[in-house]
């Protein structure tokens, strides 16, 4: 049977489970996740596994990247399940600060990030978020000083937010994307998906369909702006409320009127009854 990670919840213990790890010469991968592990995040850590000598997994539900109206007191958390995953795939370390840990009395400094933070996409209906996401991965960073880390691409901007964070803050972590891992039907995994009902579960893949058309559509030579308009009406009519359907710069998320502009990316977030999804694919 594999031995259970090392838990760890206080900085100078995560400072003393590190050590030896920097003393033998080993490298460091952090997947930094909020829990409510699944197939997703294991992929992260399998990956993890084979990029470097040691993997640590941090689990913290990071309240700075909540705003007060959204799901923070009921996002879903399953410890028991996620610690026997991570034995499972042999996950060397278990960062789990707590709120007071990562946050004490008298926290006064918050990264605020731009560029691709402020693309107009997740940043115009959750302002909050980036600034939450960049100060907890910027702590994150600093606390593990791991050489990789790992995101999975279905948080594209998050991605893309991180990377620059690294690249501007001279971070000597290499920032790594993971594809999406999709369930058979096409909808992408997602913790979320747990607060979907059976009827919003089945309508739920269209998103990924609408964005796989829309990219087919701009492949074969359609305007950009005509086949998200197609995309668009798409998925109000089967009854999402769509935040956005957008074709961005691949890299800077900045708006894109053509292919032959440079490497593009669809990205889509709608709310299906009261559970908001994200998606997007590169074309
Ligand atoms: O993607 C997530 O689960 C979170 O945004 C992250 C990167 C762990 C920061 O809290």
């Amino acid at each position: 049977m594999a031995r259970r990670p090392r838990i760890v919840r206080t900085l100078p213990g995560l400072r003393r489970a590190l050590e030896p790890y920097r003393d033998a010469g080993d490298t460091v991968a952090l997947v930094p996740t909020m829990g409510a592990l699944h197939a997703g995040h294991l992929a992260l850590v399998r990956l993890a596994r084979r990029r470097a000598d040691r993997v640590v997994v941090s689990i913290f539900v990071n309240p700075a990247q909540f705003a007060p109206n959204e799901d923070f007191g009921t996002y879903p958390r399953s410890w028991g399940a996620d610690i026997k995953a991570l034995t499972e795939t042999k996950v060397d370390l278990i960062w789990a600060p707590s709120a007071q840990v990562m946050y004490p009395e008298g926290f006064a400094t918050r990264i605020a990030p731009e560029g691709p933070a402020k693309a107009g996409l997740e940043d115009k209906f959750r302002p909050h978020f980036f600034g939450g996401v960049a100060t907890v991965v910027g702590k994150l960073f600093a606390q593990c000083r791991p050489d990789i880390a790992l995101f999975g691409q279905k948080d594209y901007q998050q991605l893309r937010v991180v990377t620059q964070l690294a690249k501007d803050l001279d971070l000597a972590v290499k920032v790594i994307g993971v594809p999406t891992l999709r369930e058979k039907d096409g909808l992408a995994l997602s913790s979320r998906n747990a607060y979907l009902t059976p009827g919003e579960r089945a309508n739920a893949p269209l998103l990924y369909r609408v964005l796989k058309a829309t990219a087919a559509r701009i492949k074969n030579g359609e305007k950009i702006a005509d086949a998200l308009d197609v995309g668009r009406r798409q998925i109000d009519l089967a009854g999402f409320i769509l935040d956005y359907l957008e074709a961005r710069h691949a890299e800077t998320l900045a708006p894109i009127a053509s292919i032959a502009d440079g490497p593009v990316r669809l990205l889509v977030a709608a709310k299906i009854g009261r559970t908001r999804l994200i998606d997007n694919i590169g074309i």
